[in-house]
């Protein structure tokens, strides 16, 4: 992960006051900080790959999971933290096989490995868990997290639900790479990110093995549960998995189908898909309502319209692939999300881009719309509102304007290339569209991105 500004919860823990030495290392920041959300992500190690074996029983709604972490280790450690909710029981941590002692205390498990971690060293956490994992309740009011459906569970975890089901470094700027190991009666079928390498059945009960192997942030993974129709196919070059829950397949009829000539679309424009399969979690889950990026296959709660496809497909590049570095920066994603939306209805001639756009601007001067700047929404409350994802693709048409069309496709196309698997901020994109464009662009992202008011063509 990058370090973010050393901000920790004044809050956390306090330790007897002898001064730590290098020779002990010191404790690894309880958060990441980012001050969206304080107390998410932890500092002083960074995250390579979680391989999760979980037993899940719908109907009891009993979770239990062993989280086998394998992480590095960015400063002498002497204790590190994971986020996990406390309504999870923990049953025991070891690092490097050797028992850890730990404690809880709010969404914090804090580690304390049995010698110093010296800085760079690699090492493996093996936390064992159980319980009934509950979804949380945003600062927006929506549910997020682990939430169950009536026959499995809808597991959407932007922008904190991670911590619901799994222990880990849940900032998204520490991307991982993942296995999903997934034991459900045989009448569920559990689905995940990545290709599915191994279903298992054995007395009654299935394991779904999910492989994942690209690096991803812990709010783009999902464990799905629910009576889906699996299909697994390769189409048009395609590995395209989806998964439908039965009551949506005259719905979700010919969903497979429908992912390649995006994606083709979405490639001739951003560059090439970054991952190794595509797909679709539909589940019927109108109590959730908002669809979800899930990385390689995202999550929808009814069976997705043509825009909602096209918008949860093109953050596979924007959100996914290319991640933001803090939960202000979110624009980055939903207007990006939003514009590709624009650009896939004009593909298929249902309306022009400049006629999105022309609507989305005609919200008159005074429209309480006009008063959030795009770069900034002003709070985790307000991370999904609509300027974030109008204003947001207007920004970028007004881009697309002033730069001309080679150059502001060759931006898109930069953007996903040069941040491929990682993060990057605002001001990165500002830079970079001024470096691919070879014009001073100041004055149109102040009035775009950073001033409150309906800026002027
Ligand atoms: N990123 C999702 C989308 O635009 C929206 C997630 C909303 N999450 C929430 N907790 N309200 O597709
Ligand atoms: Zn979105």
């Amino acid at each position: 992960m990058k370090r973010l500004l050393a901000l920790t919860a004044a809050a956390f823990i306090s330790l007897p006051l002898a001064p730590a030495t290098a020779q002990d290392g010191t404790p690894g920041a309880p958060d990441a900080g980012d001050p969206y959300f304080p107390g998410q992500g932890n500092g002083g190690y960074d995250a390579g790959h979680y391989d999760l074996g979980l037993d899940y029983d719908p109907g009891s709604g009993l979770l239990s999971g062993v989280a086998r972490i394998s992480a590095r280790a960015t400063q002498s450690l002497s204790r590190f933290n994971l986020d996990l909710v406390s309504t999870l029981f923990v049953r025991s941590v070891t690092v490097d096989g050797r028992p850890a002692r730990f404690t809880r205390s709010g969404s914090e498990l804090v580690v304390t490995p049995p010698y110093r971690l010296r800085d760079g060293r690699g090492f493996s956490v093996v936390v064992r868990y159980d319980g009934r994992p509950v979804h949380v309740i945003d600062p927006d009011g929506s549910m997020d997290g682990w939430i169950r459906t009536s026959d499995g569970v809808y597991n959407a975890n932007e922008p904190q639900g991670a911590m619901t089901w799994y222990p880990g470094n849940h900032h998204m700027t520490d991307k991982a790479t993942y296995r999903f190991t997934v034991t459900v009666p045989s009448t569920r079928v559990a689905v995940a990110n990545g290709d599915l390498v191994a279903t298992v059945r054995k007395s009654g009960r299935t394991t779904y093995v999910w492989n994942s192997t690209e690096p991803m942030a812990g709010y783009l993974a999902t464990v799905s549960i629910g009576k889906f129709q699996l299909s697994d196919a390769r189409i048009g070059g395609y590995r395209v998995i989806t998964a439908v829950d039965p009551q949506l397949a005259a719905d979700a009829k010919g969903l497979p189908e429908r992912h390649p000539p995006v994606l083709d679309y979405f490639s001739s424009l951003f560059g090439p898909y970054p991952f190794s399969s595509t797909g679709a979690i539909v589940d019927h889950a109108p109590e959730v309502g908002y669809a979800l990026e899930t990385q390689t296959r995202p999550l929808y709660p009814r069976a997705p319209s043509e825009s909602l496809l096209a918008h949860e497909l093109a953050h596979q590049w924007f959100g996914d692939s290319v991640t933001p570095t803090l939960w202000r920066d979110i624009w980055l994603n939903e207007g990006f999300a939003t514009y590709a939306e624009w650009l896939w209805a004009d593909k298929l001639g249902t309306r022009t881009v400049q006629a999105s756009f022309d609507e989305a601007y005609a919200r008159a001067a005074d429209d309480e719309f006009w008063q959030t700047p795009t770069a900034d929404p002003g709070g985790p409350a307000n991370l999904f509102h609509d300027p974030v994802y109008d204003r947001g693709a207007m920004t970028l048409h007004a881009l697309r304007r002033d730069v001309g069309e080679d150059a502001f496709f060759a931006i898109l196309r930069a953007w996903a290339a040069e941040h491929k698997y990682g993060n990057a901020d605002t001001a990165a994109f500002i830079a970079l569209s001024e470096r691919v464009s070879g014009k001073q662009l100041d004055a149109l992202f102040d009035a775009w991105l950073f001033q409150p008011g309906k800026p002027s063509l």
